[in-house]
């Protein structure tokens, strides 16, 4: 099979991870990248002295050993981007989220069905061994039905300048959220705060109800004295706590409950018992999540494959994001969400 090239857009904080990624894996060649900064493209070369790069990233869409691309470049600029390299015949994994609305990440998923291209969104989380296994136990019932998720994403900084704490972090909470429990939420809640940049919202409250009861809360800021990483699902049987930041038992399950009395007679007879029994944490086969991610990617371009983490599930979380925004904007009012069939 020929080697699949590949060139990189952006060589800022992410996109050499995604360059050390593809250099890594035997199935695809790291041809190219590209950078605005000119000091972004030296580092580059450096590091991978092979890899050919350009300031300008027409130069990489007429050429046609170019298959696919990836794009790490700010929020606002990856439509674009995208458009004009699936228009000229690339495949395209973009960084999370996809696209600033969701009239962008429509029109890409139209283009790349007329294309016949791979259109993926980089939901790194999707790909991680810990998130996997979460889903793996939930699927198990071992944890019985899922009452409610609450995640808390925060730490002081990066203030973004286009995007709002919401659209910088959440995109991470409500992957894992929508992968873990196959489903949308039908509305959305929102408040949020901008302290330091006008109409830049530092610190905000989401919350995703979905039509059986169970209600999802996400607390997302840039202005918290900790990092924290830390996503607890209580089911009706026991309850999961996930700690990305800790480096070994990043999940941990709690034997804890609450018990109502089957029958009382009276109110004094009635009591809840709440059962404190064992924590374990399961064992988790780490690997590089980001590797899985781009290999994936690769796998379904040279099988013509949809990816786990497609255009579809980009619109998903984009949906719930531009919801997000229209609830904070006003006063946190439920905004119902409709989404296209796949
Ligand atoms: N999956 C993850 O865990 C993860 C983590 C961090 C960032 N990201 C995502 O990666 C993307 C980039 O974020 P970042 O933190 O690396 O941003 P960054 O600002 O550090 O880097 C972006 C780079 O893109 C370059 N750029 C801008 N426009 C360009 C153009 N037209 N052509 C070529 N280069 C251009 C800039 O010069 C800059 O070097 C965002 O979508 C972000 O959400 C994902």
């Amino acid at each position: 099979m020929k080697t699949t090239n590949v060139a990189v857009i952006g060589c800022g904080y992410w996109g050499p991870n995604l360059i050390r990624n593809f250099n890594h894996i035997s199935s695809c060649n790291m041809k190219i990248c590209s950078d605005l900064d000119e000091n972004r493209l030296k580092r580059m070369k450096q590091l991978y002295p092979s890899i050919e790069t350009t300031k300008n990233y027409q130069d990489l869409l007429s050429s046609d050993d170019i298959d696919v691309v990836a794009i790490a470049t700010p929020v606002r600029t990856h439509y674009e981007i995208a458009k004009n390299c699936l228009n000229a015949g690339k495949h395209v994994m973009i960084e999370k989220p996809i696209t600033s609305s969701v009239a962008e990440c429509n029109e890409l998923i139209r283009l790349a069905k007329e294309k016949n291209k791979v259109l993926m969104v980089g939901h790194t989380f999707e790909y991680t061994a810990s998130v996997n296994k979460i889903k793996e136990i939930i699927e198990s019932g071992e944890i019985g039905d899922i009452l409610y998720i609450a995640s808390t994403r925060v730490n002081l900084g990066l203030f973004q300048d286009d995007i709002n704490v919401v659209w910088d972090l959440a995109p991470h909470d409500i992957s894992i959220m929508l992968y873990l429990l196959g489903k949308m939420p039908v509305s959305v809640n929102a408040q949020g705060k901008a302290h330091y940049k006008r109409n830049i919202e530092d610190v905000a409250w989401v919350s995703m109800n979905f039509n059986d009861g169970l209600i999802a809360f996400l607390h997302n800021s840039w202005l918290d004295p900790y990092k924290i990483r830390k996503m607890t699902l209580v089911g009706s049987k026991k309850m999961l706590v996930y700690n990305d930041i800790e480096t070994n038992e990043k999940i941990k399950i709690f034997d804890k409950g609450i018990k109502v009395p089957p029958y009382y007679d009276t109110f004094a007879e009635f009591h809840f018992s709440y059962r404190y029994g064992d924590i374990y944490s399961p064992r988790i086969d780490e690997y590089e999540p980001l590797e899985k991610e781009c290999s994936h990617f690769i796998d379904c371009v040279q099988k013509n494959e949809t990816p786990l983490s497609d255009g579809y599930d980009g619109l998903k979380v984009v949906t719930i994001l531009e919801a997000a925004n229209d609830s904070i904007k006003n006063a946190g009012k439920a905004i119902p969400i409709t989404l296209p069939e796949s």
